[in-house]
């Protein structure tokens, strides 16, 4: 469980050399208060500019992974400690990013250095099975409850496109069913039209709307092989799916036969087993990623025996599945370690009510500034929305002036908090009380210098 306060870096003085920029700009229009936020910052950040910079040489706009890219430019990471970290210029941030909930355990947790460590002094590509491998892949199928058997890989991404590939082939039939606005990896992305994604026949429905869904599902009928459905949208806002959706698409699903498959890359943190496991629904295959790795990089998916059995190598008709790095000694020794040791299924139902708590506190210090702001989200996972009323669907705010977001989240990096520019905000576990409350006042005193640039936005 979260620990005691945190221990600011030894030699990190980030307050010092970080002007208190973040207080100018409340009478400005909101474009020039977003130029000037925009000026300071990069006065401010000249050595993640030139790290930016030069990175522009060799990577498309300096990125390699586009969540990470904000304007004008992100700053470089040069170290974190349990739930802060330090930019190359010095500076100091809560993180209350948490690597997009891939951070849970924080940073340098000492058990999952420790299980690295060895993991290390055994080998790194042995070419073979090796020790832990097994003793996750049996900790994960004890823990959710949809999992009687999985298979790892090496990104949620990877996961997913297993896990859609694997039901088409097991019901012999082409159509895939995605919600509207959801993230299911690279080449999965059903925000907007990605010219990247996967040639599956696919089809669109709304979030949380079970009414057209199962009319959906029921017209696809036999063409339909799988339907898959994040049971609370992350990238999207941290939108909750209503269990009654959930189980709509359960109950269609099975009458026409196709599979019901649960994105829990980001999800599988909010309880012991999982969302499903929580929401008592029991979908036909699961998807996990991000924190199961322990902080590096993992996927894996899993499910119904019938289904997954059909990887058995021993079968003549087996389906192929290698992948050199699937059982790599890292991820496989620090994933077992935080699962077995440190995320247990007691202190994952505890840190779900600490972010639970947290949320309503966090609500309430915002309904009092009287805004259109709305917190969404589950246990440790939670998104503010610039919005007159709380969101049901994905991106709501997607009309408001991308200058807004930029402003905020500029204000916040200058008052050390660190979190997604899209309003996402992941607590890890060595958050502590101290943390949340200074997370929680920056927010309310930036919101609230933000106020006039917030009611225009909204009603504009
Ligand atoms: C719900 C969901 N599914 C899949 C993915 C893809 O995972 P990865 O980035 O490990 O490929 C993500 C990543 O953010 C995600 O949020």
């Amino acid at each position: 469980m979260p620990g005691t306060d945190g221990v600011l870096f030894s030699g990190m003085n980030a307050q010092t050399n970080r002007t208190a920029w973040h207080r100018l700009g409340a009478t400005e229009p909101l474009a020039s208060a977003a130029a000037l936020a925009r000026e300071r910052y990069r006065k401010d950040n000249p050595r993640s500019l030139k790290i930016f910079n030069d990175a522009l040489q060799a990577l498309p706009g300096a990125n390699t992974r586009t969540v990470l890219h904000y304007s004008p430019f992100p700053v470089a990471i040069a170290r974190a400690q349990g739930a802060q970290i330090e930019d190359a210029d010095g500076h100091d941030y809560q993180d209350f990013l948490g690597e997009y909930t891939a951070g849970l355990y924080g940073h340098r947790h000492p058990v999952i250095i420790n299980a690295i460590s060895q993991a290390l002094e055994r080998g790194l590509t042995l070419g073979g099975p090796g020790l832990k491998e097994s003793r996750l892949a049996r900790l994960m199928c004890d823990r959710f409850k949809a999992l009687e058997r999985l298979r790892f890989c090496n990104s949620g991404t990877e996961a997913n496109v297993l896990a859609l590939s694997s039901a088409r082939a097991f019901s012999g039939r082409s159509d895939i069913l995605v919600v509207d606005g959801s993230y299911h990896g690279g080449v999965l992305s059903y925000a907007g039209q990605s010219p990247l994604n996967l040639p599956f026949p696919t089809h669109r429905i709304r979030f949380n709307d079970a009414d057209t869904a199962v009319q959906k599902i029921t017209e696809l009928d036999v063409q339909l092989a799988a339907i898959i459905v994040e049971p609370m949208i992350g990238a999207g806002g941290c939108i909750p799916a209503q269990p009654e959706f959930l189980q709509a698409l359960r109950t269609a699903s099975e009458k026409t036969g196709a599979l019901l498959i649960f994105d829990e890359v980001m999800t599988s943190r909010l309880g012991a087993s999982g969302l499903h496991g929580r929401l008592d629904i029991c979908p036909d295959l699961v998807t996990f990623g991000k924190y199961l790795g322990g902080g590096l990089s993992f996927g894996a998916f899993g499910g119904r025996a019938d289904i997954l059995d059909r990887f058995d190598p021993r079968l003549p008709d087996a389906w192929p599945h290698a992948g050199t790095f699937n059982n790599n000694t890292l991820s496989m020794s620090a994933g077992f370690a935080g699962l077995n040791d440190v995320f247990t299924a007691e202190v994952s139902e505890a840190f779900f009510e600490y972010g639970e708590n947290f949320r309503k506190r966090l609500s309430a210090s915002l309904r009092a500034l009287q805004l259109p702001l709305h917190l969404t989200g589950m246990g440790s996972m939670m998104a503010i929305h610039f919005c007159d009323q709380s969101p049901t669907a994905p991106y709501p705010g997607n009309s408001v002036p991308p200058d807004l977001y930029e402003l905020v989240h500029l204000k916040m990096m200058a008052a050390g908090q660190f979190y997604a520019r899209r309003g996402m905000i992941n607590l890890s576990l060595p958050m502590t009380e101290p943390m949340l409350g200074r997370f929680e006042e920056a927010l309310i005193a930036t919101l609230g210098e933000c106020a006039d640039h917030i009611e225009q936005s909204v009603t504009d």
